[in-house]
């Protein structure tokens, strides 16, 4: 990993290292947004899927569940991987993980769908959400869908400690484009603490 991608992987495997998955900011039982627009795609069971910024997300869980096939977990912390892994036991060896910053990720297969809650928000300048976009294309199939979750214009400015650059469904686009909005959503995220944080969703489809 780069310097930078090495700095990322120090700060989240402190976060991870710190306390459960149950007491994160941005913990789910229940990822019900991104199952939605998951299942609103109409994809099969084994389509490809990578969700990018997984951590300990209970999504993975909920998709197996359901049958996914195709699944593949990328993260910056390792120590957010192995605690993910350790969750799967022996179930483990049906998911693909990849620990990398998501700017070094550089694909060996292409995906049907890309999910992303709340990582993209931490690349703050041009140049990275531009290699964010240039991944995606590079990773996914002509028709593929991408999800992308992040806090909206209304939501905290920081995240975990970390500042964000925060959206709306226009700026969402704007950033994304070569790709076709197909539904967006607002919603208040309560955290464990009881604090409420606004996130935008957005489905996107690639252009064939
Ligand atoms: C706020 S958490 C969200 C976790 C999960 N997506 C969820 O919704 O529960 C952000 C996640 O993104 C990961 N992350 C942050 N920056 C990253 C980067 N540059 N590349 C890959 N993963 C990153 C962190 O390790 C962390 O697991």
């Amino acid at each position: 990993m780069s310097e930078q991608g090495e700095i990322r992987r120090q700060y989240w495997d402190e976060i991870y290292s710190s306390r459960p998955a149950e007491e994160m900011g941005w913990h789910q039982d229940v990822p019900e947004i991104s199952l939605s627009l998951i299942r609103s795609t109409g994809l099969s069971r084994d389509a490809s899927i990578i969700d990018i910024g997984a951590g300990e997300s209970s999504l993975a869980r909920h998709l197996m569940d359901s049958g996914v096939s195709q699944l593949t977990i990328l993260d910056v912390s390792e120590k957010a991987i192995q605690k993910s892994r350790e969750l799967f036991k022996e179930g483990a060896s049906k998911i693909r993980w990849i620990t990398t910053d998501i700017l070094e990720f550089e694909p060996d297969q292409e995906y049907e769908l890309w999910h992303d809650r709340a990582c993209f928000h931490f690349l703050t300048s041009e140049g990275e959400t531009s290699k964010y976009v240039e991944i995606t294309r590079r990773a996914l199939v002509p028709g593929a869908y991408l999800i992308i979750g992040t806090f909206s214009l209304e939501g905290p400015m920081k995240c975990s400690g970390l500042p964000v650059k925060r959206y709306d469904h226009e700026s969402l686009q704007k950033i994304f484009f070569g790709f076709k909005l197909e539904s967006y959503v607002y919603l208040d995220h309560k955290t464990p603490s009881g604090n409420s944080q606004n996130y935008i969703f957005c489905l996107f489809k690639a252009e064939p």
